[in-house]
């Protein structure tokens, strides 16, 4: 029996940039982020002779060790498993690919062996796999809470993609893979930048003030918020020593040109992870005027304009 899942990546506006458990990937502080549609991550397992893991059609490699480990630490007994997995974006290039990757293995896998798993116990076992996965389980707005344990410790949805539907403006710097991967970045930044407990103990405010603005859709509200935490995390990550400069100049631009616009009316505010992309979130009447501008942008080598999507669901394999 073949099973398949589909799930998007998701972009967080309040940030998540450290662990506190390494063994069971507990997030030290909450986040909160947007679930994209048209990217997306479809997922096939099957039951094998052994292990094996295609990512886009190659073996897997590194990210074949990686998602055994995080099998045989979630579930007490399993069957080998044929699993392959495809993206239609570019993957670790700081589009999320970890996120949508874990939340359809997570389906996927709970279907095939018939776990009857819920959303929150499928949102625990997707965040073991890579802490932003656990958001990808929803849809729409999500934010991610810091329980008291690892199965506490859950995404939850806040408003469905059709409630408040943004549009996102992705502008690509630079493709490829990140030079250094989101896990061994926080634990770097954790280990050594002087900013790491003030940061984590941020985040708890910005998550407040960002569900205020999202229920009451103050877009201006959400920017100033969803700004301060992408920008506070890039500085935790800049102060690790060494520095983790994910920022390039034709990011830099891009940033600088979305405050201009917005000083000039337009409903946007920038926010970016660990890759030099600059994501857009637009109120709809702005995207265009928002493409436009940054594909003048040098630098700028590729744009993607996407909306907001669906949590990840099961699909005919
Ligand atoms: C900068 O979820 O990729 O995108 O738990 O180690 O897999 P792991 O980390 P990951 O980190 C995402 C970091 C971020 C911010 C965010 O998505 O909240």
């Amino acid at each position: 029996m073949q099973i398949c899942a589909r799930a998007h990546p998701n972009i967080a506006l309040i940030k998540y940039w450290g662990k506190s458990d390494l063994a069971t990937n507990l997030p030290s502080a909450g986040s909160l982020s947007v679930t994209l549609d048209t990217f997306t991550t479809e997922t096939t397992v099957e039951e094998a002779a052994s292990d094996q893991l295609l990512l886009n059609g190659e073996p897997g490699g590194g990210q074949a060790d990686r998602v055994f480990r995080w099998l045989d630490a979630c579930l007490t007994q399993r069957p080998p498993l044929h699993i392959d997995t495809r993206n239609n974006f570019p993957t670790a290039a700081g589009l999320a690919s970890s996120a949508s990757g874990f939340a359809a293995l997570a389906v996927a896998v709970d279907a095939l062996l018939e776990l009857g798993m819920s959303d929150a116990q499928l949102s625990v076992l997707a965040r073991r796999g890579s802490g932003s996965a656990a958001r990808s389980i929803f849809g729409g707005f999500v934010r991610l809470d810091l329980g008291t344990d690892s199965n506490s410790t859950v995404a939850a949805p806040l408003l469905d993609a059709a409630q408040w539907p943004l549009e996102v403006v992705i502008a690509v710097t630079q493709s490829g893979p990140k030079e250094t991967s989101s896990g061994e970045g926080m634990e770097r930044s954790r280990k050594t930048s002087p900013l790491y407990q003030a940061w984590t103990e941020c985040v708890a405010a910005d998550l407040e003030t960002a569900r205020a603005a999202i229920e009451q859709r103050d877009f201006a509200a959400l920017a100033a918020v969803s700004e301060a935490s992408f920008l506070a995390m890039h500085a935790v990550m800049i102060s690790s020593r060494p520095g983790l400069l994910y920022m390039k100049p034709a990011s830099l631009a891009a940033i600088q040109r979305v405050r201009e616009l917005r000083r000039d009316g337009l409903a946007a505010f920038c926010t970016m992870d660990a890759g030099p992309q600059v994501k857009v979130i637009c109120l709809p009447e702005s995207a265009d005027d928002v493409a436009a501008a940054l594909r003048e942008l040098p630098g700028v080598v590729e744009l993607h304009r996407v909306g907001l999507g669906r949590g990840a669901h099961l699909v005919p394999a």
